[in-house]
């Protein structure tokens, strides 16, 4: 059965306006200067009329997304429902854009904020841009997958005890890998201490229609959830929505989202958001059980092969696993002794195979509504070959993905402050002013503000020999280090 919804989830307000506008034959003398697509024949070539026929400005039939009055309003609202929230935002800026509006909608210069140190780079991109200082959390670590998982609850209890002047405490639900920490117990911990309880949600779109998958950041509580709707949620890249609860005062957090938005809304990424959500909201259930039945075949499947470890469930562990997303195929593959960015790129240049992402240890397949099972096999036979024509001694190899971070000073100071650049190799003892990170996950390895350990230079060495893509840095081939002077 389907959830039951205050509003008619069949609706979706703007996409029936862009309607109701291709009807209308408007004379455009208005932006965007491709007029319907008229101006610029090669691109409405590739992208197709209909595509470019609804690229179209803000106007009164079709509202305004700073400040919204009737169409995206009522979106807005259609998704507050969906989602078990008071209010929603579309977000154009991807979940980026939603993460950095939470932090700076919580947090003001010199504020303390609680929040695990494997973190997306927009988390302490959004510490850079406000002030704030991060008190980390370090996660808990799985020794055999060499992967971080959530947060245990005494330590995030003990970081409030130790900084009851924070603001929020900051949760990932799920991690990348689809671990989650108890978000109930934390919400609660950070509410009897009068702490807002913030969720990054990129990658957890689907536990709000899904079924037996963990709980959503709205349900256990939480004040703020950014959504990736652009992952497993089927809206266009870059479309994401920000959620508040109750205690949130929204109009505020709209003039935050106000300060870094554009002005120039996309109507193809709002209108996916539209149409995404009531798909979700109508048949998100059904969606996400198919997805979960092709992740536990293909789990079976990989773990039949021998060799890779396709993880799930069995990971948890009540408390820095409390939760598992089982639509989530993430594979160890070190026990063949190949690292997981290795398979990744085998994976694509001999099987025309594209995955999420590949780091030390682990690969991670994204499965979601638009799989199908005859790709599983295929990637299952690809895995099974791999395995056959490369397989190796693993004695010798990086096991661990997460270097625990020495931190010296906020990032805010770190990114602002006199710096230099150093090469690589003359950089350990210094204080790092920018970021270096594996991309995906995005998660960093150095962030602004922290010290330059032998641990985390081998590291970054060993990412880049295994074919890493590292970004954050200034120098593009990350041959120097800007280091604080
Ligand atoms: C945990 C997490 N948070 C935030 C983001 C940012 O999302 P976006 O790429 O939509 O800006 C990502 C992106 O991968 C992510 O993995």
């Amino acid at each position: 059965m389907e959830k039951q919804y205050r509003l008619k989830q069949e609706r979706a307000p703007i996409y029936e306006a862009l309607e109701r506008f291709r009807k209308m034959r408007v004379v455009p003398f208005d932006v965007p200067g491709h007029k319907r697509g008229r101006g610029n024949p090669e691109l409405t070539e590739f992208l197709g009329e209909k595509c470019v026929g609804v690229d179209v400005n803000s106007m009164k039939p079709l509202d305004n997304l700073c400040h919204p009055v009737s169409v995206i309003r009522e979106a807005e609202q259609l998704a507050a429902d969906a989602f078990g929230a008071s209010r929603a935002f579309l977000m154009v800026g991807g979940t980026t854009s939603a993460v950095q509006s939470m932090i700076l909608s919580s947090c003001k210069r010199g504020d303390k904020i609680i929040l695990p140190r494997n973190v997306h780079k927009s988390v302490i991109n959004a510490l850079v841009l406000c002030g704030a200082i991060p008190v980390y959390v370090n996660p808990d670590v799985d020794k055999r997958l060499g992967i971080s998982l959530g947060m245990k609850r005494d330590q995030v209890a003990r970081a409030i005890r130790e900084n009851p002047d924070a603001v929020a405490v900051m949760v990932n639900n799920p991690t990348y890998y689809g671990v989650c920490s108890d978000l109930r117990a934390i919400v609660k911990m950070a509410h009897d201490t009068g702490m807002l309880c913030l969720a990054d949600e990129a990658h957890g779109t689907h536990f709000y229609f899904g079924s037996g998958l963990p709980v959503s950041a709205m349900t256990a509580g939480a004040d703020m959830a950014s959504i990736s709707m652009h992952k497993s949620g089927g809206s266009l890249t870059q479309s994401s929505f920000l959620l508040t609860g109750p205690k949130v005062h929204a109009g505020y957090v709209r003039q935050i989202i106000n300060l870094t938005q554009t002005t120039s809304g996309s109507y193809l990424l709002m209108s996916s958001l539209d149409i995404s959500r009531r798909r979700l909201a109508l048949h998100g259930r059904e969606i996400f059980h198919k997805v979960v039945d092709m992740a536990e075949y293909a789990r079976q499947e990989i773990n039949n092969i021998g060799g890779y470890y396709a993880f799930g469930r069995e990971l948890m562990n009540g408390d820095s696993v409390f939760d598992f997303d089982n639509t989530k195929l993430s594979i160890h593959t070190l026990d063949i002794g190949l690292a997981g960015i290795e398979v990744y790129d085998i994976l694509r240049d001999d099987y025309d195979i594209q995955i999420e992402f590949g780091d030390i240890g682990n690969i991670l397949a994204y499965l979601s509504m638009g799989d199908r099972i005859q790709d599983l096999e295929r990637l299952v036979s690809a895995l099974a070959e791999i395995r056959r024509r490369y397989q190796k001694d693993p004695t010798g190899m990086l096991t661990q993905e997460y270097v625990e971070p020495v931190v010296v000073t906020s990032p805010q100071e770190a990114f602002y402050a006199e710096k230099v650049s150093l090469p690589l190799e003359q950089c350990e003892g210094r204080v790092c002013s920018e970021f270096v990170m594996c991309y995906p996950p995005g998660i960093p390895l150095l962030a602004p503000g922290e010290k330059i350990t032998k641990t985390v230079l081998e590291h970054i060495q060993y990412a880049k020999e295994k074919g890493c893509s590292m970004t954050g840095s200034e120098d593009p081939e990350l041959k120097h280090l800007n280091v604080l002077a």
